[in-house]
């Protein structure tokens, strides 16, 4: 028999089983370290050496490595760091992690030739979190980490206290386990867009050998509930049920299966026989809307939070301010279009996925959740336990970007180990990534502004239709969200807002960074740069005289702003900022005969959700002279955990090795609504700020030799106040062949106190790159059958490493009182001036207002050809 694989060293226990990759098989013998990013060799997250030689282990069978030596991240640098591994902690060349295994691999195996050429050696490897530049900086060797042995850490580079975890693969992730007896589940999903199920036969799958569990609509609880995670759960429309005759979209889940192995599994869901009843489908929300139309969610009604389902209305807003039609007759200019931003996908490297097991009478779910007390309280409430009855518990969360506020997987593994008394886990596919979780919200935004001769607004005139898809998860919050701080960053005594999400049958949409926030943006900004044009009007110029000050009231939509106030000011830093850096001439040099031009995007984004946020901290002494912070949000890469210690040690003044953080767990661990809206910091920070500065207090005050002593924080999250981003760019524009490219990129944020200039660089870098990737070429393809057309990674495409330019970062110098220690978030904001900046450029080079999104070049070219012809 051929010698099994020689793993870091160590000969392999079990021969692979037939047809398995490599990747597999080595999780399987316990190298967590190897991660599962795709199936399809797209991502690098699984690159490991076989013989010394970089492989996508996803790609390469099991079979080939028999006798051969295969290194993992965890035997790159044997007892030691590899270099690599070294650089990447100095360089902080990571955030959420899961990337960075697969990019030291890589680059541990590059000579020189390829290390000067990263865009082209890199090019195997996605990551969706750093935009890259700190991956670059770790590579040629950029040290950035500071790791503050004594004094105030607040301000500080520290580095993430993972880190050291994470370049060697000992971070654990949801999926890095195999309990005992653990059984596989796969989901059957409907082919079809709308649809009844008569009947659904499941005898030939429940009869093979080693299928535990075959679950249909017959099998789920009658209540209905959202996807979507809210602390008050009446946000959401509750019009989804476990498992569902009616079928809403191509996607859908119609079964579950349960077995020893995902083999078997697919086997018995490719046994399963489906009786359909087809039904008609609508795509749009125009068609949805008409006359006529077949409606998703009959008979549901105001209490299941429905606005109209007898119009296919998941949500809808209708509020206004002062007198809009007098504004506009009291204008001299008026500028009026639609604009349509299209679907995108969070498109977090860590899949959706979920483990859940029995212990006694209490269920156990390990999940990659950024809200695990609420996915807590809503799995208790749907499957009929008492809250004390269910533990969730969140290990490190590989992405999120908003994909993880949603209950795609708990629901069905916690029914089956409920129902088996055995682990089950599932983990979704990239496919089913795609094709069945959450995306942005698509919407079209038409916008009516009004202005006098002096170039103030008179009137703000905005229509919204979202499209919903399938199910109403986060619509209304998303909805609100869009119509508030788009609209109220700017002065104007009339204003009116119509807006609805409709339901369709496409995948659903949900919570996506900026809420909402983005797609108006970009409608409202490129109006305002569009007015100021035809005004005569210096485009900054026209903005600096309307948009809101220091002191002003903030006005969009009835009853949401109403504890948000203009705290610290940075915008006018912003501005001076980013015209400063435009105006260096810094950046690329334009090709001869491209079109050139320069743009900028104003936003503005509440430091917190309305309707409260609840965040507990609780921070105790330990004999060894340690502190032990116990924290509800979960570490998804945006490095809460990091500035949680700094705050903490900060405020006890200690060193931030002395702090040691236990966080989302529902059992060990106080309340926390979860980790959106950029609540990390602002108010999460803000309860480690409260149990700290408390902990000092009774230190101080206690006897030498005192009792260990413990404190605790709580905020809710409100009153709120703003941050301010500013992007700006200067673009070059190929007339001949539509080709956009950046020649110059900055953004100046107003984050109040920056805790850790470091990483919160890094989350504006992540959100200019992410931005990018959806204002240029991203794009959620969905033909008119209702399938996704764009299931992978290849033909979805998200930015490489040679997709992003570089991005100068700069920040305001603020303090904002409401928040901890002068802070304000810094996660979703960076994300949201990024497509009207782009697009306001593009306008400047062309001449061409383009209403929609993404910028391709295709769309380009073509319209600068309309225009010409
Ligand atoms: Fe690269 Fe998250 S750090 S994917």
């Amino acid at each position: 028999m051929t010698d099994l694989p020689v793993v870091n060293g160590v000969p392999a226990e079990t021969p692979p089983l037939p047809g398995q990759c490599l990747r597999t098989y080595l999780r399987g013998e316990g190298w967590f370290g190897v991660k599962k990013g795709c199936d399809a060799g797209d991502c690098g997250a699984c690159t490991v050496h076989v013989e010394g030689v970089p492989v996508h282990s996803c790609l390469y069978p099991a079979t080939r490595a028999l006798g051969r030596e295969v290194t993992t991240i965890e035997g790159l640098g044997g007892a030691e760091l590899h270099p690599v591994q070294q650089n990447f902690l100095d360089a902080q060349g990571l955030q959420c992690g899961f990337c960075t295994a697969g990019m030291i691999m890589t680059t541990a195996a590059l000579d020189e030739a390829q290390l000067a050429d990263l865009p082209r050696s890199l090019k195997g490897n996605l990551c969706r979190c750093t935009g890259y530049r700190a991956i670059g900086d770790a590579i040629c060797g950029v040290k950035q980490a500071d790791l503050v042995p004594e004094g105030a850490a607040v301000g500080r580079n520290l580095p993430a206290p993972a880190g050291p975890q994470v370049v060697t693969g000992r971070a654990r992730y949801t999926m890095d386990t195999a309990p005992a007896g653990l059984l596989q589940m796969r989901l059957l999903r409907s082919p079809h867009a709308s649809a009844w199920i008569r009947s659904i036969d499941t005898s030939a799958a429940t009869a093979i050998p080693g299928v535990h569990l075959v679950l249909t609509y017959a099998d789920a609880p009658e209540r209905h509930f959202s996807s979507a995670r809210h602390e008050n759960p009446d946000e959401d429309p509750q019009d989804t049920l476990l498992l569902d005759r009616h079928v809403r979209f191509k996607g859908q889940r119609v079964a579950a299966v349960v077995a020893e192995s995902l083999a078997i599994a697919d086997q018995a869901c490719a046994a399963i026989s489906v009786d359909y009843e087809l039904r008609e489908a609508v795509f749009d929300p125009e068609s949805a809307t008409a006359p006529g139309a077949p409606l998703l969610h009959p008979g549901k009604g105001p209490e299941k939070f429905v606005a109209d389902s007898t119009r296919n209305l998941a949500a809808d807003i209708h509020s206004h301010l002062g007198d809009v039609e007098a504004g506009f007759a009291a204008a001299t200019a008026i500028y009026e279009n639609t604009f349509a931003i299209h679907r995108v996908q969070h498109v977090h490297l860590e899949t959706h996925g979920a483990i859940a097991w029995t212990e006694g009478d209490r269920l156990v779910v390990r999940t990659s959740s950024q809200t695990p007390f609420l996915t807590r309280d809503a799995l208790a409430k749907l499957l009929g336990l008492s809250r004390e009855k269910v533990r969730v518990f969140v290990e490190r969360v590989g992405g999120g970007f908003g994909g993880k506020q949603e209950m795609f997987v708990e629901e069905l593994v916690g029914l089956a180990a409920l129902r088996l008394d055995r682990p089950v886990q599932l983990e979704f596919t990239r496919e089913e990534q795609f094709i069945a979780t959450s995306t942005r919200h698509p919407m079209r935004i038409s916008v009516r502004l009004g202005a006098d001769a002096d170039g103030l607004l008179t009137a703000m005139q905005v229509s919204t239709v979202s499209n919903a898809g399938a199910y109403g998860n986060h619509s209304t919050g998303v909805l609100f969200h869009s119509c508030g701080e788009a609209i109220s960053l700017y002065n104007c005594t009339n204003k009116k807002v119509d807006a609805v999400a409709v339901y369709t049958n496409t995948l659903p949409a949900g919570a996506f960074r900026g809420y909402g926030v983005s797609q108006m943006a970009f409608a409202v900004d490129s109006a305002i740069d569009e007015l100021a044009r035809g005004m005569g009007i210096d485009p900054i110029e026209f903005r600096l005289r309307n948009v809101v000050r220091a002191g002003d009231e903030l006005h969009a939509i009835e009853g949401e702003l109403e504890d948000v106030s203009i705290g610290s000011y940075g915008l006018p830093d912003c501005i001076d900022l980013v015209q400063t850096a435009l105006a260096s001439g810094r950046g690329e040099v334009a090709p001869a005969g491209w079109l050139v031009g320069e743009g900028v995007g104003f936003t503005m984004l509440d430091t917190t959700p309305p309707g409260g946020h609840i965040a507990h901290a609780q921070i105790s002494e330990a004999a060894d002279g340690t502190f032990e912070l116990k924290v509800g949000t979960s570490e998804f890469g945006n490095g809460t955990t990091t500035v949680h210690v700094q705050l903490a040690s900060t405020a006890l003044g200690v060193r931030p090795d002395q702090i040691r953080v236990v966080q989302s767990d529902t059992d060990h661990v106080p309340h926390d609504t979860g980790a959106y809206g950029s609540t990390g910091t602002m108010v999460a920070g803000k309860a480690t700020l409260i149990a700290a500065t408390e902990l000092r207090r009774l230190i101080d005050a206690a006897p030498a030799d005192h009792e260990p002593l413990t404190a605790d924080g709580r905020t809710d999250g409100t009153p709120r106040s703003v941050t301010f981003n500013v992007q700006g760019f200067r673009v070059a524009v190929n007339p001949a062949t539509g080709e956009l490219r950046i020649l110059f990129s900055v953004q100046a944020a107003d984050a109040g106190t920056v805790i850790n200039p470091m990483q919160c660089r890094g989350q504006v870098e992540g959100g200019v790159a992410q931005a990018l990737g959806a204002a240029m070429f991203e794009h959620v393809d969905i033909d008119d059958t209702g399938t996704v057309t764009t299931p992978t990674l290849r033909s979805y495409h998200i930015p490489t490493f040679a997709d992003v330019p570089s991005t100068e970062v700069y920040f305001a110098p603020s303090y904002e009182d409401l928040g901890p220690m002068g802070a304000k978030p810094m996660s979703e904001s960076p994300f949201n001036p990024v497509a009207p900046a782009l697009a306001n450029a593009l306008r400047d080079a062309t001449g061409v207002r383009f209403e929609s999104l993404p910028l391709t070049r295709d769309r380009i070219w073509a319209r600068l050809q309309a225009v010409q012809s």
